[in-house]
């Protein structure tokens, strides 16, 4: 969907958006007859002009022409904060939608806002693109299902730059809408080989895509991944993608690298998961492998100043004769050795052979994993914010701060010797599951075993936030995206040569 940024000539035949406090004062088109609009506001009584309120009203104009106006509450803005806006853009965003609205024009010119205008403007206009999003593909003979509408919102005001500032914004937004589509689609459509040609799509935008395939992955020993892949048809890969925007920066010795877990189905395999949602919903298990590449997207599409690899590991835990057993010891490309004392706690397997990996081929500053890999992140945390782990007290707060400032929060959990002993093994170096609790804090101490003396490194557990069954203020019920502004605002924060993004 397109936003213009234009001053309102006359007003036109489309949905009418308005922004009103409870100084009451109308825009100057409504001028000659606005004792009758207020009085027709006034019979809304749950309408106090407060923000996040809104009404739809019949607009009579100079007896010519009716209307539709959704005035929308201004008063007390000062106690809200950017997401908050953001999340109010989502609201009228579902309204135009409701409406079956295609275009709509919104007049934001209140002298109220004062210096916050634009920044009102820019975060409203995200919110209303986030929400702005349906997985509605495979609807054939029901093709009304979910459909959106909204394709153009006239943003009325006098600030014509906000059309180039809103850019970069957008491709983020786009690319979060991009991973949505990869977390919805079902286990048959998209599996670790159906996922190559998507990233290789990218080097169109200048990314460099290396896929590394099963025999090279054998050749390399990585074992731990290989294994989680072993019981599946299709192929187990893993694929990186690199984005170099710092010129400046010449043997790129300073990358930023993001790995993501991509397991495109996660039966359990011979820990088989019981049937009811959790395994019927276990086609979203890519989800960390879906925002690292569409975080990589939005950076090459925005021309981000900064060096930055993502590489996740693709594989399918299935169950046939060639799956792996519970007690299976196998050898990690780190030389560890793993007993695989559950088939189901497959992520960490996997993550651990290609943060190995990634360590050993590129000189990083920083390590970032995203990855669906507890259950138990829910019950700790519910699915409001991410569990974040870091060896790097910095590194936790920057993220955490970055969280704050988009909305898409991380709650930072201890590492400690006391959890690390729970996932020794009677047979090998490690095994993959612990004891007694603290579920999401032992795969977090696992994936810390393959994290080298000086490397800053930071987990992020999504399994809760990836997808949500009843829909968030930003995203529609089902994939979120979550992760994609989160990193976006980390990067140009902290790492970009750039002034930041956000306002
Ligand atoms: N993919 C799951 C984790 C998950 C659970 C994601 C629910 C989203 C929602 C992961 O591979 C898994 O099965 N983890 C096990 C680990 C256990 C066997 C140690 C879990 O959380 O139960
Ligand atoms: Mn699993
Ligand atoms: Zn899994």
């Amino acid at each position: 969907m397109e936003f213009t940024f234009k001053k309102i000539e006359n007003i036109g035949s489309n949905l009418l958006v308005v922004f009103i406090n409870n100084k009451k004062n109308l825009p100057s088109f409504f001028e000659k007859n606005s004792n009758k609009i207020l009085s027709a506001i006034h019979c809304f009584n749950e309408f106090e002009f407060k923000f996040q309120q809104m009404i739809l009203c019949t607009v009579d104009i100079d007896h010519h022409y009716t209307r539709r106006v959704l005035f929308c509450g201004l008063s007390e803005i000062e106690r809200f904060n950017n997401v908050d806006i953001q999340k109010f853009g989502g609201d009228i965003s579902d309204k135009l939608n409701d409406l079956k609205v295609v275009e709509a024009d919104i007049y934001i010119d209140n002298t109220e806002l004062n210096a916050r205008q634009e920044s009102f403007i820019l975060n409203l206009c995200e919110g209303i693109k986030l929400k702005n999003y349906s997985f509605n593909k495979y609807f054939i003979n029901k093709k009304e299902r979910n459909k959106l509408y909204l394709e153009r919102v006239n943003i009325h005001c006098n600030l014509d730059w906000l059309e180039e500032k809103f850019l970069d914004r957008s491709k983020i937004i786009e690319a979060t809408h991009f991973v949505r589509d990869l977390v919805s689609e079902p286990g048959n459509i998209l599996n670790p080989e159906s996922f190559l040609p998507i990233c290789k799509d990218m080097m169109k935008i200048g990314v460099k895509v290396k896929i590394i395939d099963k025999r090279d992955l054998q050749r390399l020993g990585m074992n731990a991944i290989l294994a989680v892949g072993q019981g599946s048809d299709s192929g187990t890969y893993v694929v990186t993608m690199e984005w170099c925007g710092d010129k400046s920066c010449k043997d790129k010795e300073n990358l930023i690298a993001f790995v993501g877990k991509g397991v495109t189905f996660d039966t359990g395999g011979i820990n088989l998961k019981p049937s009811g949602p959790s395994i019927s919903t276990m086609k979203y298990d890519m989800g960390g492998a879906a925002v690292v590449t569409g975080l990589i997207q939005s950076l090459a599409r925005r021309k981000a100043k900064v060096n930055a690899i993502g590489v996740i590991g693709l594989a399918e835990n299935m169950i046939s004769g060639g799956a792996q057993r519970p007690g299976d010891v196998i050898k990690s490309m780190s030389g560890q050795t793993i007993e695989v004392d559950n088939t189901d706690a497959e992520g960490r397997l996997l993550l651990a052979d290609i943060m190995w990996y990634v360590q050993e081929n590129y000189k990083i500053k920083l390590m970032i994993d995203l990855a669906t890999l507890t259950g138990a992140i829910v019950h700790a945390l519910g699915h409001h914010y991410a569990g974040l782990f870091s060896n790097n007290d910095t590194l936790a707060k920057q993220l955490h701060e970055a969280g704050e400032h988009v909305g898409e929060g991380v709650w930072r959990l201890p590492l400690e010797e006391y959890y690390d002993n729970l996932i020794d093994s009677k047979i090998a170096d490690v095994k993959n599951t612990g004891r007694g609790g603290a579920g999401s804090i032992t795969a977090a101490q696992f994936l810390h075993r393959f994290v080298k003396q000086g490397c800053s490194w930071a987990h992020i557990d999504i399994a809760g936030v990836n997808w949500l069954d009843d829909g968030g203020k930003l995203s529609p019920r089902g994939a979120t995206g979550y992760g994609v502004r989160l990193l976006n605002e980390f990067i140009s924060k902290n790492y970009e040569n750039t002034s930041p993004l956000s306002t």
